[in-house]
């Protein structure tokens, strides 16, 4: 079903968004200012979806919009594959076909089938993909000129430049400085990583980016929109709808992979129970499904850092003199633990107050067993 409206991996269509409303304002905004963007949100927060609603709206706009994923990318051939890849569809644009034949010069080979592409290692040398990689940063300016149309360059996982290679920031800073007619938003799934990329004084440029994080979905608003989708499936949740997205603390992916495992229970034959049994079915098998991905996530962790999870889990102040007793350990090795987790950005957010609260409300409910 290729608009299933539950789908729980990989971006969704801009029309099965929920919310972000503002966050698309304030990047139309940002867009029309030219002025760059960093967002930063955990995993499976929604920043893809955010960015292709963002680019959708700005294409029916007249502009010309990239997007390059540096998700894993790993050396230098690497990037300029990725952003290869993102240009391979704007062939038209006479400065994209000649940096093509560039790469396809150096050994790189630009399939014109697609953006499935592979690079030789063996024929290019760092100094060619250093020289690709100047024409590709150069591209979104380019292009603007000679199309007359502005550009939209999203550059998303943009931690994993660092990755790439040392220094790669403030080439890419060099480059796209004195750009005109190009917006740039730079996306990333580890929040203190990229704080970090912007806020290095060196970094004049990127000083300049205007941070964007999500927080957490609207639980009313959620709540009737995942009713309108059970109703267009013709599924009739009760309020066990209604309950999971609360169990589901507005984390975006967790909120639809709960409301997923619903209307799969609701449309298997012979299944029947009250709400309270339905809800109860899908928080175990939703348990079950993320049960490898906590495991994974819990494994790097030290002791304190653990019982600094499992305190917030179950709504205990996890920095206080009696818990660093028990525990034999002294209270600023809490507070360490603590900070550690909340500078990690992927299983503990320091919500207002200050309070914490666990990103994944699954993991929550995992501990609190
Ligand atoms: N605004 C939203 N409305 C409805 N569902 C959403 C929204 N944002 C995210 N989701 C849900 O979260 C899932 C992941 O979204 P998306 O891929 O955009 O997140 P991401 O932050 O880019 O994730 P990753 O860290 O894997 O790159 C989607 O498949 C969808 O189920
Ligand atoms: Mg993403």
């Amino acid at each position: 079903m290729s608009d299933y409206p539950f789908k729980h991996a990989g971006p969704v269509p801009p029309r099965r968004m929920i919310d972000r409303e503002d966050e698309r304002r304030r990047l139309g905004r940002a867009a029309a200012e030219r002025t760059p963007v960093r967002l930063a949100a955990p995993r499976r927060y929604g920043k893809t979806t955010l960015l292709a609603a963002h680019a959708a709206a700005l294409e029916a706009a007249g502009w010309r919009t990239v997007r390059a994923d540096l998700g894993g990318i790993s050396d230098l051939a690497g990037l300029t594959r990725a952003l290869l890849v993102a240009w391979a569809g704007h062939r038209e644009a006479a400065p994209v076909r000649r940096v093509e034949r560039l790469a396809g010069r150096i050994g790189a080979d630009v399939s014109l089938a697609g953006p499935r592409l592979t690079l030789a290692p063996a024929g290019a040398t760092p100094a060619d993909h250093g020289r690709l990689l100047e024409e590709l940063l150069a591209l979104p300016d380019a292009v603007a000129r000679s199309s007359g149309e502005p550009v939209l360059v999203i550059l998303d996982e943009f931690q994993d430049l660092l990755v790439a290679g040392p220094g790669l920031d403030a080439r890419l800073r060099a480059v796209i400085q004195p750009q005109q007619d190009v917006a740039y938003v730079f996306a990333g799934s580890e929040p203190s990583l990229i704080a970090r990329m912007f806020e290095r004084h060196e970094a004049p440029f990127f000083g300049q980016a205007e941070p964007l994080s999500l927080p957490p979905l609207p639980l009313e608003s959620t709540i009737d929109e995942v009713e309108r989708r059970f109703a267009e499936l013709a599924l009739d949740p009760g309020d066990a709808a209604a309950t999971l997205v609360q169990l589901g603390e507005g984390h975006p992916q967790r909120t639809m992979l709960l409301c997923h495992l619903l209307a799969r229970r609701l449309t298997e034959p012979g299944v029947d129970g009250d709400e309270d049994a339905h809800v109860a079915a899908v928080l175990e098998e939703a348990l079950e499904q993320t049960a490898e991905i906590h495991a994974a996530a819990l494994a790097p962790l030290t002791r304190l850092q653990r019982i600094v999870l499992g305190e917030v889990a179950h709504g205990r102040a996890p920095t206080s003199a009696d818990l660093a007793r028990r525990q034999g350990a002294t209270r600023g090795a809490f507070h360490q633990a603590l900070e550690a987790l909340i500078e990690a950005g992927q299983l503990l957010a320091r919500d207002p107050g200050p309070r914490w609260r666990l990103i994944d409300p699954l993991l929550r409910l995992r501990l609190r067993r």
